[in-house]
């Protein structure tokens, strides 16, 4: 076998344009995602109405279209209602899915204020969980309807005039789960989901609907979930969610880097189904995917068992991550790409502080998780039309999978900026792996940079005092064997970016 890896691209073989929205994120109330994350009244760098700015230049520095809000697992047991109105007058609750309380005093409309301000939109999910179609069509009214109703009027008297337009609406969270508040069976899911739909879309049917996919591909109602929920919505929902996390309990690195496999089979499997009810249902519809909740997760996890219950935003679920899991990061993206024409939507669970790229100190400093890098990468150059990745590469076995390559690649065409970006990642973890890219079909074309991330300790983690402990560099570039085929050695365990101008 050749101890080299290739890719190949075709300027007219493309898999499909990125929707912008498969670079988004999640804010959750959850830990500190939100109060002393997004917001936090009295830090230094926090603005009039209490968003920290030093935060929202890191958010802004990713570039993300759309954040989903406000759960997760929070959402089941949410009445939004309490997070409206004067905030004196607001109600702490009890909140069950995390087990803390929830002061209330930031609530949906401070949320869309705060996406204004961070440049970005919001994908607001409704709780079907303890409420139902009744609830989530009055939040669309509140939250849609221009004026001249009771909600509506409500929201104006909040403050905000101009009614908020959120187009995009998740029908719950997680419904397959037992942990869920308020799970259920497939159908009885089906049922409320497409009920929910209807008198939604009837308040507004500008919105987009995206129905719970499974939570993961370890459920044991996945696949049929999925094709029981679309039995059942498929005329009235535009997407179908998937989630999952990986992670490495065992330190078995070979087999963690390996795990976007599962991801690419979960995204074909989903497709599979959705296109089966399309033709059980003669439709001529198709339902695309949102990925809407991915990243690495386990670190945190034996820190979160030993919280106490009942605080107000405790520190939960703060991964600090190392350099293989933005490896693994960046074989997530590289794996939603490579089916852009199906997946449209995204989201990196989450955003701040809980699982996050961001990480923040209450009243301190903010800096730049490991995981941040290939997010930003990839939502800074990675939009246009990908490429059919014609890849080869040299393949490896582990404990959890087989034929696995070492070099995770594919193009982004931006036809626009006349540039071409190749991700990479070598999972390779003691050997570089030279690294042959064909750009023939486009003539000629020219290396801008090799952006290059690469760690000597695959355990090594950015934190407060060690910000760029683990943060790119340029790399060594490309040897050119012609005007349009290169050569880059991909250090072993690293990450890269190769930009051309074509
Ligand atoms: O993102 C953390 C949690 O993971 C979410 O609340 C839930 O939807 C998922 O299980």
């Amino acid at each position: 076998m050749s101890s080299k890896a290739k890719l190949k691209v075709e300027k007219d073989f493309q898999v499909g344009e990125v929707d912008p929205r498969l670079y988004g994120s999640f804010i959750e109330h959850l830990g500190r995602a939100v109060y002393g994350g997004i917001y936090e009244p009295g830090h230094p760098s926090a603005d009039e109405q209490g968003f920290r700015t030093d935060v929202l230049e890191l958010v802004k520095g990713l570039q993300v279209p759309i954040v989903r809000y406000p759960g997760g697992n929070f959402v089941s047991g949410f009445n939004w209602e309490d997070s409206v109105g004067p905030v004196a007058e607001r109600k702490k609750r009890l909140e069950l899915a995390w087990r803390v309380i929830e002061p209330n005093t930031f609530g949906l409309n401070e949320f869309m204020t705060w996406c204004n301000k961070a440049n970005t939109s919001a994908m607001m999910a409704v709780n079907l969980g303890t409420r139902g179609p009744n609830e989530a069509r009055e939040l669309v009214e509140y939250a849609n309807h221009p004026s001249g109703t009771y909600l509506s009027d409500l929201r104006i008297q909040h403050g905000y005039r101009e009614p908020h337009r959120i187009k995009t609406w998740c029908l719950g969270n997680e419904m397959d789960g037992p942990w869920q508040i308020g799970g259920k069976t497939a159908t009885e899911y089906g049922r409320i989901a497409l009920e929910a739909a209807k008198v939604m879309k009837w308040v507004d049917p500008t919105i987009e609907l995206v129905a719970c996919g499974s939570s993961s591909t370890d459920m044991p109602t996945y696949p049929e979930w999925e094709a029981t929920v679309l039995d059942h919505t498929y005329e009235h929902v535009e997407y179908i969610s998937l989630h999952r996390y990986y992670g490495n309990a065992k330190k078995d690195s070979a087999s963690f880097l390996a795990r976007s496999l599962d991801m690419d089979d979960f995204i074909k499997t989903v497709i599979a189904t959705c296109d089966y009810i399309k033709a059980k249902k003669r439709s001529k519809k198709t339902i695309n995917l949102s990925f809407d909740e991915w990243n690495v997760w386990y670190h945190s996890h034996e820190a979160d068992k030993k919280l106490d219950p009942w605080q107000v935003a405790p520190p939960q679920l703060e991964d600090v991550y190392n350099h293989q899991d933005a490896l693994v990061v960046g074989c997530m993206l590289i794996s939603l790409l490579k089916r852009a024409d199906r997946v449209k939507m995204a989201c990196m669970a989450q955003l701040v502080n809980v699982i996050a790229p961001i990480m923040t100190e209450n009243g301190g400093r903010a800096w730049k998780q490991t995981i941040y890098y290939p997010y930003m990468h990839a939502s800074v150059f990675g939009r246009g039309t990908v490429l059919v990745p014609l890849a080869t590469s040299p393949k490896y076995d582990c404990a959890d999978f087989t034929d696995v390559p070492y070099v995770e690649t594919v193009a982004v065409h931006n036809e626009e900026a006349g540039e071409l970006t190749v991700f990479a990642v070598n999972r390779h973890l003691s050997e570089a792996m030279p690294f042959e890219i064909d750009l023939r079909s486009f003539g000629s074309a020219t290396l801008i940079e090799h952006i290059l991330m690469e760690c000597d300790d695959v355990y090594a983690a950015n934190t407060a005092d060690q910000p760029n402990r683990v943060a790119p560099r340029r790399g060594a570039g490309t040897v050119d064997s012609d005007e349009a085929s290169f050569t880059a050695q991909l250090p072993k365990a690293s990450w890269n970016v190769l930009r051309f101008k074509v």
